[in-house]
Formats: C-alpha cells, sequence, structure tokens
C-alpha cells in the first residue's frame, strides 16, 4: 500500500499524542508531525512511536518538532496536507469549556498564523476549547477559505450519545445510530429523531423520559469524564473522531460526519460556524448536508448558532 500526504497534530498533550499514535497506526500517510513547545516532548511521543512500528505494522514515519509561540521550529510542518490543532488548555473540574477561551484564544491564534505561514494549502481541523470558538478564530488567523477549516465535536458527542444508546439497550453499538449537532457546549442538539437500532426509531424503543436522560448524558459527556480523572479531559473518544476526520480529508472519501462548519443558509442559518453535518474531501468541507430534523430540532439548531454566532463574533478580538 503507498502511504500519501503529510498531517501534522499540534500539541503533543493527551489529545494531541493519542491522535498522532491513531493517524500512524492507519498507515496511510507518509508522515505523522507531532509538535509542541515542551522542548523534546514530541521528539521524545515520536521516537516512542516509530519504535511501535514494527509490532503494530505500519509505515508511516513520526516526526516530533519542538515549536515556539514566536514561529521556530515549524519549518518540520511545511506543506502538510493536513493539520489538526490541539493545543490548549483543558477543563479541570467546575470548570466550563468557555472558562478557556481567552487562554486558548491566545495560543490558536499563534498556532494558526504559524500554520498559515508554512502549510498554505492545509486543511485545518481545530479540537481546541472552546470548540465552535477557537474553530471560528482559526479561520480568521489563517485567513483560510471557511471551506478548509473545521471543527471537532459532533462526531465525538454523537459517538457518546451511540454508546449510552447501546449501554441503555444492551446492544451493539454497531446496531446503534445516533445524531448530535449544534454547538459543543450547552446548546448541543443531540436528534432523538435520526436515532435508530437496527434500524428501528429510537422512540419505539425508550419512552420520552429515557430518552431525555440519555440526551442529558451526552449534554454532559465532557464534564463526567473530567469529573472523573479531576485533571484534565477525554481525549481516547475524542482523538478517534479527530483521526475519521483527518483520514476522511487526506482519502478525499466523502463521508458524511457531524462536524463544526460554516453554515450559510442551511436550516435557515446564516454566517456561524455550527455543529451540521457535511460530506468530507480533500478540500475540507465539501457541502453541509441538510439531513431531516423535526422543528422543534431546527428551533435547537437555530438557538445555538445564535448562542454562538455572539462569542465568535467577540474571537476576532482575543
Ligand atoms: P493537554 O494539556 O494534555 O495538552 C495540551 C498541549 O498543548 C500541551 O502539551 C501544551 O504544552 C501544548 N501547547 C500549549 N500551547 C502550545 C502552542 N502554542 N503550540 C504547541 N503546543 C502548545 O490537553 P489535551 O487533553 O490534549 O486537550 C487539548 C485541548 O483539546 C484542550 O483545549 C481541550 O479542552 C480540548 N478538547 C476538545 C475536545 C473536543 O471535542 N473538541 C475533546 C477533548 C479535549
Ligand atoms: C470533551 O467533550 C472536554 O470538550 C471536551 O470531552
Amino acid at each position: 500500500m503507498s502511504l500519501k500526504g503529510k498531517v501534522t497534530v499540534v500539541g503533543a498533550g493527551f489529545y494531541g499524542s493519542t491522535t498522532a499514535l491513531r493517524l500512524a497506526e492507519y498507515n496511510i500517510f507518509e508522515t505523522v508531525v507531532l509538535t509542541d513547545i515542551v522542548e523534546g516532548k514530541p521528539e521524545g511521543l515520536a521516537l516512542d512511536m516509530n519504535q511501535s512500528r514494527s509490532i503494530e505494522g505500519f509505515e508511516t514515519k513520526v516526526i516530533g518538532a519542538t515549536t515556539t509561540a514566536e514561529g521556530a521550529g515549524y519549518e518540520a510542518t511545511a506543506n502538510s496536507d493536513v493539520v489538526v490543532i490541539t493545543a490548549g488548555l483543558p477543563r479541570k473540574p467546575g470548570m466550563s469549556r468557555m472558562d478557556l477561551i481567552g487562554v486558548n484564544a491566545g495560543i490558536v491564534r499563534g498556532v494558526a498564523e504559524n500554520i498559515a505561514k508554512h502549510s498554505p494549502n492545509a486543511v485545518i481541523i481545530v479540537v481546541s476549547n472552546p470548540l465552535d470558538e477557537m474553530t471560528a478564530l482559526a479561520q480568521i488567523a489563517t485567513g483560510f477559505p471557511k471551506n478548509k477549516v473545521m471543527g471537532q465535536a459532533g462526531m465525538l458527542d454523537t459517538a457518546r450519545f451511540t454508546n449510552f444508546v447501546a449501554e441503555k439497550l444492551g446492544v451493539p453499538v454497531s446496531s446503534v445510530r445516533t445524531l448530535t449537532l449544534g454547538s459543543h457546549g450547552e446548546t448541543m442538539v443531540p436528534v432523538p429523531s435520526r436515532c435508530t437500532v437496527d434500524g428501528r426509531a429510537l422512540t419505539e424503543l425508550l419512552n420520552e423520559a429515557e430518552i431525555a436522560e440519555l440526551v442529558d448524558r451526552t449534554r454532559n459527556g465532557g464534564a463526567e469524564v473530567v469529573a472523573l480523572l479531576k485533571t484534565g479531559s477525554a481525549y481516547y473518544a475524542p482523538s478517534a473522531a479527530a483521526a475519521r476526520m483527518a483520514k476522511a480529508v487526506i482519502e478525499d472519501s466523502g463521508l458524511v460526519m457531524p462536524v463544526c462548519a460554516w453554515v450559510d443558509g442551511q436550516f435557515g442559518i446564516s454566517g456561524v460556524y455550527l455543529g451540521v453535518e457535511a460530506e468530507i474531501g480533500r478540500e475540507g468541507i465539501r457541502k453541509v448536508v441538510e439531513g431531516s430534523l423535526t422543528p422543534s430540532e431546527v428551533e435547537s439548531l437555530k438557538v445555538a448558532a445564535e448562542a454562538v454566532r455572539a462569542k465568535q463574533a467577540d474571537v476576532k478580538d482575543l
């Protein structure tokens, strides 16, 4: 199998390092670059990952590079096809994602500017929190076309919803389809009307109160993990989500995924980065897909759009 393309993961913390390893283990990229401002950390992790290649059976080369906020070291990332931005603080118990906005905005802006300089044709996948706002900021800071910048949240939130439904009904996760749209925060919009188990509507299998409980747990899925870990946030499911998005880009797969994308008229919403279904390809977002939603789900999506719109307008000044 011929390997192709270069993907950079910025930030070698829990999210970044697990994402880099997943991407390398796919054995489809020629190169995975992992960077961080902590001297030696990305190089050490890359060395460790490369030493697992003969055991796990992948040829992708992982390169670690220490960078500075001012841009030193970014040469290693040059001409990346895809860049996943994980740099930034995670939350601690009791913190909301929005509590991170000030400090993470400074980090994401600097990273995005350096990436734009060295990889002008890359597709950017943002994961740093607060997600919807950091995605908007990365687009502003890179000046890239809006379709080339997207955020990861919906894949993760949907996967959490799927897991909760499967556990509740005692069925394999593979038999469950769910969908979560909206913001990666309080105005997250789990979409029960699009949930099925072996093709049967979820509403035939669970009553309204049971579905509401699963929806609520999905909305608080990140906080539930943070409360248990006590330091830092989730990374196994999040990294799986971001890595699949990067794979869809490099393979130009056209897969439809729930992601944070620029919405321009769909569902009667315009001019905002929001969690929607979108077709992913080599150019990033090929198109936003307007799947069927109930009137009340569309209403919730509009509420989410207005909630993130105000914050996204603020980030350009942060
Ligand atoms: P972490 O603390 O383990 O790692 C963050 C890394 O970023 C650290 O190694 C730090 O040195 C590095 N960093 C800071 N400034 C940098 C810069 N200018 N350039 C390069 N690297 C820099 O945190 P973790 O768990 O990896 O989370 C990362 C981010 O992802 C957080 O903001 C977290 O809230 C977010 N997150 C988002 C999710 C989503 O669904 N969108 C899910 C889980 C986490
Ligand atoms: C999560 O949902 C904290 O955004 C992070 O796990």
